[in-house]
């Protein structure tokens, strides 16, 4: 088989890293890619919502399957694009179609979807800038925090939590009126504060049955002990080692098995993975979010617990007999620690070479934001390591990424020295 994988982050090479490993991958191409997926497949220089170029590379180099890694080209609809198109309508795509893609793309459809189908999740209610005295009132009819959500995609920065009336009040205005986050905070979601532990569960589905991946928690939190500035992730652990059968089985009885049936009761298909943040209320989980995707960097502690070949899995997905699949999980712990530019996740600089990856023992390095210039490994992102390892526990899977991480080197290199903290 011939793949194709879209995106160019660590899941990506995860993904790739992974797939690489099957016999039943004959050529694997990664668009955009990074200095790690160009190791072990063609990496193509094309942007990810450019659907006639992917169009273009898929013809010109007889792909077979594409798995879709970031969320912006399903919400603008790469899976309908292919579906709609004679030349590649037969090819299978990872990832849902548009409609379905709305779990993510739209904070106010994902939580009537929940509604709609009893799964548990914050009360909430949502407005626009014509209602806005409304939203002022459900503001006081609630107590501090507040949780005020931009409805679109809003690269991860469209949740505000507030502590004070007047601010929360102020930011609604912001987001209704001004348009702090363009289109994206056109409605606004607010919902209940939740307080709990969090933690997210993965699932695979062919839009019939499905497979509940290994779980995992991310620190989203650039400093330590969890403060600071939100960033994509910089660190993650499988399992969460908080989760006893019987919360499993609330999770899969109360949550995974309504999603999954919910979507189909809506007609709406979804041959991929979704991603589901939740957060453990006592002893009970309530749904923070959906994603129609894996995460980073959670993907690199997911993959690499799974056991299967995945082009078969992904096969297995396209063709609808996931079911099928024996699906084997590694028991061993995985963990990931990010290292990142220095002022991530504010400004910072780009094309730092990177040394040390030959030093690295017992670890896997995923490759984030690099690229290769002038023949050596250059940073090109906030985020730019991935260093997994895997362990009997976390912490003995924590200690061999941090033994690993110290031994890579580019200029202003950071990463959080405590994850795994709170466990
Ligand atoms: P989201 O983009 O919806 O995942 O929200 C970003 C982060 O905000 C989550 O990872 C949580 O830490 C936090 N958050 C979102 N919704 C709530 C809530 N209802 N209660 C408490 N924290 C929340
Ligand atoms: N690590 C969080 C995300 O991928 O959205």
């Amino acid at each position: 088989m011939n793949i194709l994988i879209l995106g160019s982050g660590g899941r990506e090479h995860a993904i790739a890293w992974k797939l690489n490993q099957s016999s039943k991958c004959k050529n694997l191409f990664v668009a955009p890619g990074n200095a790690g997926t160009a190791s072990i497949a063609q990496n193509i220089p094309i942007g990810v919502n450019d659907f006639e170029k992917i169009e273009e590379v898929v013809l010109k180099n007889a792909i077979d399957l594409v798995v879709v890694g970031p969320e912006d080209p399903l919400v603008n609809g790469v899976h309908d694009y292919f579906l709609n198109n004679d030349k590649l309508v037969n090819i299978p795509v990872i990832g849902p179609q548009k409609a379905a893609a709305q779990l993510e793309g739209s904070k106010e459809f994902a939580k009537e979807f929940m509604v709609r189908h009893n799964i548990p999740t914050a009360a909430y209610e949502s407005f626009t800038v014509d209602n806005l005295e409304d939203g002022y009132s459900f503001l006081e009819k609630l107590k501090a925090p507040y949780v005020l959500k931009a409805d679109g995609l809003a690269a991860g920065k469209g949740v505000l939590i507030l502590n004070d009336l007047e601010e929360a009040k102020q930011e609604l205005r912001a987001m209704l009126q001004d348009a702090k986050f363009g289109k994206a905070s056109t409605t606004v979601v607010i919902e209940e504060f939740l307080s709990g532990i969090e933690l997210s569960v993965f699932v695979l589905t062919d839009g019939e049955g499905y497979k509940v991946l290994p779980t995992a928690k991310d620190y989203k939190r650039i400093g330590e002990g969890d403060t600071g500035l939100n960033t994509g992730g910089m660190g993650a652990i499988s399992p969460v080692p908080f989760t006893n059968a019987d919360f499993m089985n609330k999770i899969h009885e109360r949550v995974v098995k309504p999603t999954v049936e919910g979507l189909k009761t809506d007609s709406l298909p979804y041959k991929g993975f979704i991603f589901i943040g939740l957060i453990k209320v006592g002893d009970d989980p309530f749904v923070i979010e959906y994603n129609v995707r894996l995460g980073d960097p959670e993907t690199e502690v997911v993959i690499p617990r799974i056991k299967n070949d995945l082009v078969e899995v992904f096969q297995a997905v396209a063709e609808q007999k996931l079911d099928s699949i024996d699906l084997q999980i590694d028991e061993r712990t995985a963990t990931t620690v990010m290292a990142v530019s220095g002022g991530y996740p504010g400004a910072y600089e780009k094309g730092k070479e990177i040394t040390g990856f030959e030093t690295i023992e017992d670890s896997i390095v995923f490759h984030a934001g690099t690229k290769i210039e002038n023949d050596k490994v250059v940073t090109n992102g906030g985020r730019v390591l991935a260093v997994t390892s895997y362990g009997n526990d976390f912490k003995e899977a924590l200690k061999k990424s941090y033994e690993n991480i110290e031994k890579l080197h580019f200029d202003r290199i950071n990463y959080r020295k405590d994850i795994g903290f709170d466990l």
